[in-house]
C-alpha cells in the first residue's frame, strides 16, 4: 500500500491534530500522550468531516447529523459498533507518513 506524507511531525502539538484528504479520504492525525496516530476523520452516517464540529477532548460532534465519535478509540458514541478505521502511521526524516488503503479496527 502507498504511503503519503501530512507534515512534518513537528507541526503537530501535543492534544493537536492535522486533517487531510488522502484518496478521497478524510483522515486526522493525531499528537496524543507523546504518540501519533491516524484516524478517518468520516462520519460513520454520511462522511461528513467530524474534525469542523465541536470537540470536547476526545469526542468530536459531527457538524451535521450531531453523532458524536470518540476520535480516540474511534467509537462512535451515537451508535455502537460503528468504528473508524485507523490507518498505519510512520515518521521518516521527520515527515510523518499515512499509509492509504491499510485501513483497519482495533
Ligand atoms: S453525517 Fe455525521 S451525523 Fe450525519
Amino acid at each position: 500500500m502507498p504511503w503519503y506524507p501530512v507534515c512534518s511531525s513537528t507541526e503537530i502539538a501535543e492534544g493537536g491534530f492535522r486533517t487531510v484528504t488522502l484518496l478521497g479520504k478524510r483522515i486526522a492525525v493525531f499528537l496524543r500522550r507523546g504518540e501519533f496516530y491516524a484516524i478517518s476523520a468520516m462520519c460513520r452516517h454520511q462522511g461528513a468531516d467530524l474534525t469542523r464540529g465541536v470537540r470536547n477532548g476526545d469526542v468530536f460532534t459531527c457538524p451535521r447529523h450531531h453523532w458524536r465519535h470518540d476520535l480516540y478509540t474511534g467509537e462512535c458514541l451515537s451508535e455502537p459498533g460503528l468504528t473508524l478505521p485507523r490507518y498505519a502511521l510512520r515518521i521518516r526524516e521527520g515527515r510523518i507518513e499515512v499509509e492509504v488503503g491499510g485501513e483497519y479496527y482495533d
